[in-house]
């Protein structure tokens, strides 16, 4: 049974929370927060809708200091789902104890935060995953299976689009501070410049528009992302949608013998609709993004040998595609992402 802590208790952690509460190989042990008070009460949702299920803290310690967590309960897994200028931080202080992390994504704010953490992690010899979890998602995951298979031939285009109102759950609206967040680009968009990658590897360059946020950051993009082969890929994310619309992830894939779609606001939202033939929607595995992930992390604890479906590099480059996308966009230019 592995023991679990929980490091930050806000939207994702409570998600976290439920993921591991469905799981029988694993036992929440505590939960740190700097607002121990407020982990007893429900939290609000963010833009994925979470569960209904009561919180059930029986067995779990709550505590408002990281150290003394440390100190007092022992933890085989961590999940670090605190605002993402604390990730380095306290990620490295956790691998430093020895303790094995999931850490929410984006990785950190900027590459030294990165690389800070992936030495520290091989140093270490612990596991570190970063929390992509749309490389997880079942439809997503199901549509790279597809691709994969070479079935539906070679993929022509690909759009993206994540499409929200302005957040308003963070504590102490940490997310509309873009130096704590890294803005929209970085908190919200850099789950599809993740899976463009997960596709495709990274482009020679992107070329982006913008509407610029709080500081050098954005509230708006969309991303044309380069690449020498003959496709069309393209990503649009936001959080100036008017509060009434709710929250879309989707996306239009066109592939040589089919097209793949989804939209987290349709029913049916996921169709594959070959060249030939009716559309249909594949099975897919039970279950989010969020719980494959977690499965993944706790098995990789466990010492199983799994194929990596996320990786530090691919984390870190994601960081280093919004940044280029960011640059881009400001400056009205393609850039190039050939230097590391
Ligand atoms: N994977 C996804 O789909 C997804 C979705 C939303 C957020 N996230 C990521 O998850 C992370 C957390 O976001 P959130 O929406 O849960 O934020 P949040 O504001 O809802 O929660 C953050 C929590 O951390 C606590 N906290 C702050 N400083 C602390 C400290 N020093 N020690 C202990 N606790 C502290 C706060 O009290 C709060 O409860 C971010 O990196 C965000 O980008 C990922």
């Amino acid at each position: 049974m592995i023991r679990v802590g929980i490091l930050g208790f806000g939207f994702m952690g409570r998600m976290h929370f439920d993921c591991y509460a469905r799981r029988d190989d694993c036992r929440i042990v505590a939960i740190c927060d700097a607002n121990p008070e407020g982990v007893q009460v429900d939290r609000a949702v963010g833009n994925v809708a979470q569960t209904t299920e009561s919180l059930d803290l029986s067995g779990v310690e709550i505590l408002g200091d990281f150290e003394r967590m440390m100190d007092t309960v022992k933890m085989d897994a961590l999940s670090i789902t605190l605002p993402t200028f604390l990730h380095r931080e306290y990620t490295c202080r956790a691998l430093d104890r020895g303790i094995p992390v999931l850490c929410e994504k984006p990785m950190a704010l900027c590459l030294p935060d990165c690389d800070a953490m992936i030495h520290t992690a091989e140093r270490c010899g612990k596991v570190l995953q970063i929390g992509h979890c749309i490389r997880f998602w079942p439809e997503y995951a199901k549509a790279k299976e597809l691709l994969d298979t070479g079935r539906y031939g070679e993929i022509l285009s690909l759009s993206l689009r994540r499409l929200s109102a302005r957040p308003t759950w963070s504590h102490e609206d940490w997310l509309m501070n873009t130096d704590r967040s890294g803005g929209m680009e970085l908190d919200l968009h850099i789950h599809d410049s993740d899976y463009v990658q997960h596709l495709l590897g990274m482009p020679k360059a992107v070329f982006s528009a913008g509407v610029k946020g709080g500081g050098d950051h954005l509230d708006h993009v969309t991303t044309q992302y380069l690449y020498e082969q003959n496709v069309a890929i393209s990503a649009e994310g936001t959080w100036t949608m008017a509060p009434s619309f709710g929250f879309e992830m989707s996306f239009h894939l066109v592939a040589e013998g089919a097209t793949i779609v989804f939209d987290s606001t349709r029913d049916p939202a996921f169709r594959v609709c070959p060249a030939e033939g009716e559309a249909f929607t594949p099975s897919l595995v039970p279950g989010d993004g969020y719980d494959w992930e977690l499965d993944h992390f706790l098995r990789t604890v466990q010492g199983e040998d799994l194929p990596a479906v996320t990786t530090l590099e691919s984390a870190r480059d994601s960081v280093r595609l919004v940044e280029a996308e960011r640059r881009s966009a400001l400056k009205g230019e393609i850039v190039s992402l050939d230097s590391p």
